[in-house]
């Protein structure tokens, strides 16, 4: 199955911002508690974006794991190499489509991540083979275990309140969403066929909007055309504009009965063992 996606930075660091904002608590450290990226490890991170695991290892290994965030939007890598300059980290950040072949020999890395982003691959078996395929295999010999794979992405209760707003104000059914509808099914089922131990891991999350507004900026760097995922919806600009005003209508009709607005954002990790 193909799948046209695309994030631009601004809708993506939006949404980012808004988590670390009106989040209850922080994936970060949930992340950083599974995965301990140690010194020394080599670490590539799939679909990396703007940078956001990549930085967040390089902190939490002081600078000392070798780190390569790929990314086929040339636009991220662009934010995200600026960023290693600006702070003096010395991450690889380059071009990585997750539906070609990963430039990378065979057991180069001890892990392999990726956030919400290698879901959308096309091929789940040859994307996931990849994965399988570029980390470190066991070895009976030194005793060491297997390299591990770590893929977050949204479970289907994921935010239902974002999606029972947009229902009431268009009366439409919701574009199935490629990462919601097949993240705990088809993508934990690839996995776990390709590796020797595969774990299945929650993270929740509540975001309080203190006041409408700050939900409809998270309304539109989710619904915008370019990441066309939900273009099913609306027909060029003006139509979209329509659909936001009816979304807003409704979360300030929300809004004014329960004095907030709550979005409760509800992750898996599975996180693999080769
Ligand atoms: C929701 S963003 C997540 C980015 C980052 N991992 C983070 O947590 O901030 C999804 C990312 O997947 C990337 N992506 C989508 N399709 C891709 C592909 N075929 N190959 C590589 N990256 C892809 C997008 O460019 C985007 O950076």
């Amino acid at each position: 199955m193909k799948i046209d996606y695309q994030e631009p930075s601004k809708d993506l660091l939006m949404r980012i911002d808004i988590h670390e904002k009106y989040g209850s608590a922080n994936i970060d450290v949930w992340t950083n508690e599974l995965l301990k990226p140690q010194a020394g490890m080599n670490i590539l991170d799939v679909g990396c974006g703007a940078g956001k695991l990549s930085f967040l290892f390089n902190e939490y290994s002081k600078g000392k794991a070798k780190i390569t965030g790929g990314d086929f939007s040339e636009e991220l890598l662009e934010k995200a190499r600026e960023k290693n300059k600006n702070i003096g980290a010395n991450i690889n950040f380059q071009f990585l489509d997750f539906n070609q072949p990963f430039n990378f020999a065979d057991q180069t890395f001890d892990l392999c991540t990726s956030a919400f982003a290698i879901y959308y691959a096309s091929d789940l078996n040859f994307t996931f083979g990849e994965a399988h395929r570029v980390l470190r295999s066991p070895d009976a010999l030194s005793g060491n275990s297997g390299g591990r794979l770590f893929v977050s992405g949204p479970l289907p209760e994921n935010k239902q309140m974002f999606y029972d707003i947009i229902k009431e104000a268009t009366r439409t059914a919701i574009p199935p969403m490629p990462g919601s509808s097949r993240f705990k099914g088809d993508i934990f089922n690839t996995i776990d066929k390709l590796f020797a131990k595969t774990e299945l891991h929650k993270f929740e999350n509540h975001l309080t909007f203190p006041e409408v507004a700050p939900f409809m900026d998270y309304v539109r760097a989710s619904l915008g055309e370019d990441r066309k995922l939900w273009t099913s919806m609306f027909n060029g600009n003006d139509e979209y504009e329509v659909l936001i005003d009816k979304i807003e209508a409704v979360a300030k009709k929300w809004f004014n009965r329960d004095g907030k607005l709550v979005m409760t954002k509800v992750v898996g990790g599975i996180l693999a063992t080769k």
